[in-house]
Order: structure tokens, then sequence, then C-alpha cells
């Protein structure tokens, strides 16, 4: 938790509902413990998705498809979204949820450890969303920029760590290795002469970076 309660339920007092089919999957998650990211991180990654008009995104960790599917429904006509999952389970239970939709079709799954999958993609993406193992975080990046459209965005998820990143100390949830990464990373990318890289306060904490 980054924010206080009290403005944690006023968010939610103003965060438009859930459809029926995101619903599902967000009691899904809640039920199976699966980390799907916050209901604003979404929406904001859909938004700035539609906002540089991408037709080619990445996320680097589907899970059960919420956030692909949301990104995948304001994509304009030809847009894709390409997901790497190493987890068949996962993979199983995104497919079931994204077959319920259209828009499910637009969402191409790689499965596979990311660190392989994403160095063998081809192509350019105008928006790249890493919310995966935390320890491969530097790579992700790294392939991430090499594969960035020019003006795109790498959106990276967790970097607060439910504000642990801000106090340096990890605690049950996030070890110190976690946050001791973060916290490199979201420095070394903010030192980058070369990005614009901006850390908001947004769910668990989203970095925002851009090549100058
Ligand atoms: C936080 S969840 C992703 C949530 C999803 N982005 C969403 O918001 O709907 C992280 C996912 O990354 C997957 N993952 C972890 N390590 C991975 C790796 N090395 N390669 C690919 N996926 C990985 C996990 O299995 C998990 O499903």
């Amino acid at each position: 938790m980054i924010r206080t309660d009290q403005v944690d339920a006023y968010l939610a007092s103003v965060r438009p509902g859930s459809d029926p089919l995101l619903a599902d999957m967000e009691a899904y998650a809640a039920e199976h413990h699966v980390p799907i990211a916050d209901a604003e991180t979404a929406a904001l990654v859909a938004m700035l998705a539609r906002a540089v008009g991408a037709r080619a995104v990445l996320e680097v960790g589907l899970a059960i498809g919420y956030t692909a599917l949301r990104i995948a429904r304001g994509l304009a006509e030809g847009g894709r979204v390409t997901s790497l999952e190493s987890d068949p389970r996962m993979i199983a239970a995104a497919r079931e949820f994204l077959g319920r939709d259209p828009d499910g079709a637009r969402v191409d799954v790689i499965e596979g450890d990311a660190a392989v999958t994403m160095a063998a993609l081809a192509g350019l993406f105008d928006l790249i969303y890493i919310d995966a193992d935390k320890a491969g975080y530097p790579r992700y990046v790294e392939l991430a920029l090499d594969r960035l459209a020019p003006a795109g965005l790498v959106l990276i998820d967790n970097l607060l760590m439910d504000g642990t990143a801000a106090g340096g100390r990890g605690d049950g949830h996030w070890s110190q290795a976690s946050v001791d990464a973060a916290r490199r990373l979201s420095a070394e990318l903010a030192a980058d002469a070369g990005l614009t890289f901006v850390l908001l306060p947004v769910g668990d904490g989203v970095g925002v970076v851009q090549r100058k």
C-alpha cells in the first residue's frame, strides 16, 4: 500500500466499475492469489497504449490476461498485444478468459521464460509493459529499449513495492534484494541522459520510460 486508506477508499469511489468479465477475472485473481495489476495501473497502461496510437504492444507477464485484455480492447483496428508468460497454468486460465471477449483474439501469447522469448522477438513495439519476475527487470528493460519504437513507452510495474522501495528496507513480501534492485533500476533510469523517466505513485508504482 503506497497510499493512505482514505485515499484508497476515495480512488475506489471514483473508479468506473468493472464489466462482468473483468469482475470475474478480478475475483479469480483474488481467490487464487494471482497478482494482477491494480485496476488503476491496468487502466493507465491501456490508456497510454491508446494515446500513443499503439499498433504493437508487448506485455512481459500475462498471468490470467487481465491487463492484456484491457489493452486489447482500446487498440485501434489491427492493433495487437503480444504477451509473454512462463506458467502454463496461467496461460490456460488466460485463454479461457480471453476466449470470452472478441478482443481476446487480439492477444498473442508466447509461452516460455521471458528472458529467452523476449530476446527472440522481431519488430518494434509502441508500448512495452513489464510486469513479471522482479529479478528479470534489468534484462527486460534492456531488451525493451532495444525493441521500442521511436517515441514509444516502456512501463515498469511495482517499482515502489508497497512503499518499501522508498524506505529502502524489504518486508515479509518484498525481499531486501528486490527492494535494492528496484532502487538501483530507478536510479539508473533517472540518471540515463538518453531517457526520460517518470516514476508514478499509481498502483504499486509505475515507471514510465521514453527515449529522448
Ligand atoms: C504480476 S503477474 C502479471 C500480471 C499481468 N501483467 C496483469 O496485470 O494482468 C506476473 C506474471 O509473470 C509471470 N512470470 C514470472 N516469471 C516469468 C518469466 N521469467 N518469464 C515469463 N513470465 C514470467 C508469472 O507467472 C506471472 O503470471
